[in-house]
């Protein structure tokens, strides 16, 4: 008797991606660090293309967090103009392979330009739904998690009782990402073991995988190949199977 076998990919709903080693990328190579950011959109292009293809929903990127604002003038101005560039460099590409854009951060130390920007294209690609791409941009998940409990005490402070009922799912509705599901995968480059203050909440059951392999030469296959260890993992959610 043929015996039925589930082939279905286990394929993560939600990816996020530390993009870490771009600045010791191009020291290696006697290069200026901005090189390394320059050369590490080929690696957000590859694997946003990989991540539509697979069939992942969500991609999202953490692109600049609250501290970079302490590197270098030139380095966070540069970045920024990065930001701008690919912009409007990639719109095209995102209506091509309908892949919605989001930014999340907080935005009150981003230029009005760059916030216009930003808004612009979201608008463009509100409709598109194969995947929507998720840039973390001046974000922190302390950030995220005081920015909520703000946002809730003030909704509850005419009626404090009203707390007793509040569940993590209401919680979850004052994050930055509300609506968006928690990521099942969490890919950080460069050989770093650490979560750099990144999605703390939002990361309580994700899956992590650390790759040795500087961000610029991250790319596509390296992708393919997270996924497939993704697909291996036994995820148990603190439960016995
Ligand atoms: C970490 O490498 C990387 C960043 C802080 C910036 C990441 C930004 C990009 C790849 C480009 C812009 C992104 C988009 C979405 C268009 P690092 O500088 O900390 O590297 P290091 O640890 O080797 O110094």
């Amino acid at each position: 008797m043929n015996q039925t076998v589930d082939q279905t990919p286990r394929v993560p709903v939600h990816v996020s991606i530390i993009m870490d080693g771009n600045g010791r990328w191009a020291r290696e190579r006697g290069l200026e660090r901005v090189k390394g950011h320059f050369e590490g959109v080929k690696s957000v292009r590859a694997c946003t293309e990989a991540a539509v293809e697979a069939g992942v929903k969500y991609l999202s990127l953490f692109a600049f967090s609250e501290e970079n604002w302490n590197r270098p003038a030139q380095e966070v101005s540069s970045l920024m103009g990065l930001m701008m560039k690919s912009i409007a460099e990639e719109c095209a590409t995102l209506m091509e392979n309908g892949v919605r854009f989001r930014v999340i951060g907080n935005f009150e130390r981003l230029s009005p330009t760059l916030r216009e920007a930003i808004a612009g294209l979201e608008e463009k690609t509100r409709d598109n739904s194969r995947m929507t791409l998720v840039i973390f941009l001046s974000y922190s998940g302390k950030w995220d998690i005081l920015q909520a409990a703000k946002a809730l005490a003030a909704d509850y402070s005419s009626n404090p009782s009203g707390l007793e009922e509040l569940s993590l799912e209401d919680f979850d509705k004052y994050l930055s990402t509300a609506g968006i599901p928690d990521p099942d995968l969490l890919i950080r480059t460069s050989g770093e073991l650490r979560i750099s203050n990144f999605l703390l909440w939002q990361a309580a059951y994700t899956e992590f995988i650390f790759s040795d392999v500087l961000w610029p030469d991250f790319g596509k296959e390296r992708f393919r190949e997270a996924l497939a260890e993704y697909a291996r993992r036994d995820r148990r959610y603190g439960k016995v199977k």
